[in-house]
């Protein structure tokens, strides 16, 4: 739940509490005392919600990033994804993206030619997809450029986005996608990056999807892995505070119970304590009986 953006219900990103920073970069001196940070943050996005089930999406989501406000540029962000992807992971790079350029946004040619230095052979040109932001009704956004590792399938997961804030517009993506732009250079070049914490397990433990790493107890069908994913969704909500309802985050939540218990054979405890379990010594998760009291409301209503 975030704590500072009344635009948005949930936390869909790494970079949403850090909006403000990219516009005011001295400021993240003042609060972190520095312009780079890291982070693992929790998020929920209910936007890809008909695709949970498959081998990468998931709506309640670890996201890494790491962030600069004016530290660090373009040059280093790729070689640091690059470094950590090769180096520390001992993962192969499938493929990477960069921004082909539309209206006032040239072709992202600088991450072109970096991605070129570093040796990668695969690199490929994008659209929209590879054009970041803004969440909410305005904020930073950019052109990012995307690493895809193979999973145990053979089939390209986007692994990690870099994304380079150079923009401020100053309305909702939507609007943006209407060609409604008028979008704002920023005097200093913003980081946001962004690796799903599962999809990055399920590839460095050779996995076909992320219902079969140890964030999940292994899930086969697919009614099974939206209750998982869906249960897990819940718990977390509950945890930072929000109870079922008809309006706002609570609608949410009682959407997302009630589709778990539509997909689920056995009552949704038993998932809840596997949830815990997984999570147990990692977050404080504790859903108050508020899942089980939703379920058979539903049941009852049903
Ligand atoms: N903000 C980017 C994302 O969430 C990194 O995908």
């Amino acid at each position: 739940v975030p704590e500072n953006d009344p635009s948005v219900l949930f936390t869909t990103a790494g970079m949403q509490q850090f909006k403000p920073y990219y516009t005011n970069p001295e400021s993240a001196i003042k609060d972190f005392g520095s312009k780079n940070i890291v982070t693992a943050q929790k998020c929920i996005r209910t936007g890809d919600i008909d695709e949970v089930g498959d081998a990468t999406h998931l709506t309640f989501f670890e996201m890494l990033g790491n962030f600069s406000f004016g530290g660090y540029g373009r040059r280093e962000a790729i070689n640091y994804a690059h470094d950590f992807i090769i180096k520390e992971l001992g993962l192969d790079i499938s493929y990477v993206t960069f921004y082909k350029g539309e209206g006032v946004v040239p072709k992202d040619e600088e991450s072109q030619k970096i991605w070129q230095e570093l040796g990668v052979h695969d690199i490929r040109e994008d659209g929209a997809d590879v054009f970041w932001g803004p969440t909410g009704d305005s904020g930073p956004c950019g052109p990012t450029t995307e690493i895809y590792c193979k999973n145990a399938d053979g089939q390209d997961v986007e692994i990690w986005k870099v994304v380079l804030n150079e923009y401020f517009w100053d309305g909702s993506r939507e609007k943006l996608d209407k060609g409604e732009a008028n979008l704002k250079k920023v005097d200093v070049l913003g980081i946001d990056t962004g690796m799903g914490l599962e999809r990055l397990v399920a590839t460095v433990q050779k996995k076909k999807n992320v219902y079969e790493t140890d964030l999940f107890n292994n899930k086969e069908t697919k009614d099974e892995r939206i209750v998982a994913d869906h249960v897990k969704a819940s718990l977390f909500i509950i945890s930072d505070g929000v109870v079922p309802s008809n309006t706002s985050r609570g609608y949410v939540l009682r959407r997302l119970i009630r589709r778990a218990v539509r997909f689920s054979k056995t009552p949704l405890k038993e998932e809840v304590l596997k949830v815990k379990e997984v999570y147990k010594g990692v977050y404080n998760l504790d859903d108050k009986g508020e899942i089980e009291k939703e379920e058979q409301k539903f049941k009852k209503t049903l």
